[in-house]
């Protein structure tokens, strides 16, 4: 589904949870036969972050989420729902969303979280704009968080060179942009290619399985760099936009490879684009707002751009959202 609705909302603040571990690719060349040159070649990745002893998706989702509300200066109770995405939850319920509100006071805020891989965020956003513009909510935070270590096959060299751990939060706001235009959301999904991107979470059959990903990189990389083009193009048009309208692109950080490709195709110039990739690897449904709070925390963000935030993944699934932001500076 594709719409662009009129409207005055905007993000208005970004929080972000970096654990602080290090694992560099020549350390996982140590456990699987691979080496440094080989990842960074075919993934742009150098290192990525991986989450200590004790934190969980849900602490690193508060941290972020903390840091957001007090960037944004607004008060926990004005908060009317809380979104998080995630694919590697600790566990099923309560949610993640719930643990967030009861833990920063949000306490007039209902709570819910999606699942959609690593197109979860983009997928939470444009549900966030949904409930703002039928009214119902007028401001929302949409959190993404993922201890994806806790899921990865550390023996797969073809998966476990590509993830890494982190949370990210927003908050969107009815009223924050001085004037109305176009904010455009697409979301979608091919479910006949589901079994290509897998992770086993809980049982099979009433049997605990052991929790990890597993992928076949060629038909993922396929759809990632067609959907990547595609689902762009569709949203700045659907919207009357064009790329030169487009302030940052915040693509999911899957492959270095990927996002030059569909860059190139879309005539994005790379000062145009947000890159995280080599320091973080791919961080799921965290990697779009970590990208912000990156593009934030360097100056890059500035009030009043638009930014179109684009997330794919298991499902396989898309979404691509184009949405202002009205923060203030760092
Ligand atoms: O966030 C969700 C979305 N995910 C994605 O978008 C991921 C999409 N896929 C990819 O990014 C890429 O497919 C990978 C990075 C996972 C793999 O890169 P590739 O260029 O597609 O490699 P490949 O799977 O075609 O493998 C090429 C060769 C193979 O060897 P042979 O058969 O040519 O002898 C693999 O066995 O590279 C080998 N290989 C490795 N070699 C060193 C696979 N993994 C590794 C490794 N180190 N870690």
């Amino acid at each position: 589904m594709i719409a662009a609705v009129e409207s005055d909302l905007a993000i208005i603040a970004v929080g972000a949870a970096i654990p602080d571990r290090v694992v560099t690719n020549d350390e996982i060349s140590q456990r699987v036969e691979t080496d440094d040159a080989w990842i960074q070649e075919r993934t742009g990745i150098r290192e990525r972050r991986v989450a200590a002893e004790g934190q969980t998706v849900t602490s690193l989702a508060i941290i972020a989420a903390r840091q957001a509300l007090e960037r944004a200066d607004i008060a926990p109770a004005e908060i009317d729902l809380i979104l998080t995405a995630t694919a590697s939850p600790e566990r099923s319920f309560p949610s993640i969303s719930a643990l967030v509100a009861d833990d920063i006071g949000a306490h007039s805020a209902g709570a819910v979280d999606m699942l959609a891989a690593c197109a979860g965020f983009a997928y939470a956003l444009g549900h966030a704009v949904a409930q703002i513009h039928s009214g119902l909510a007028t401001t929302v935070m949409v959190i993404g968080s993922e201890v994806l270590s806790g899921i990865t096959d550390w023996d797969d060299r073809g998966t476990c060179i590509l993830f890494g751990d982190g949370a990210g939060a927003v908050i969107i706001r009815a009223g924050a942009a001085p004037t109305k235009e176009n904010v455009v959301v697409e979301l979608g999904v091919d479910g006949s290619k589901g079994g290509d991107l897998v992770g086993d979470l809980t049982s099979r059959n009433g049997k605990p399985v052991d929790r990890n990903i597993r992928m076949n990189g060629n038909v993922v990389y396929r759809f990632a760099t067609q959907a990547i083009v595609d689902s762009t193009r569709r949203v700045l048009e659907a919207g009357g936009w064009t790329q030169d309208d487009v302030d940052l692109f915040v693509p999911h950080q899957a492959n270095l490879r990927i996002i030059e490709s569909g860059v190139a195709r879309l005539g994005f110039p790379s000062e145009r684009v947000v890159i995280t990739l080599d320091s973080y690897g791919n961080t799921s449904s965290a990697s779009i707002p970590l990208c912000l709070d990156y593009a934030w925390c360097t100056g890059r963000l500035q009030r009043g751009q638009r930014l179109l935030m684009m997330g794919l993944g298991g499902g396989l699934a898309w979404g691509t959202c184009l949405i202002r932001w009205m923060g203030e500076p760092a």
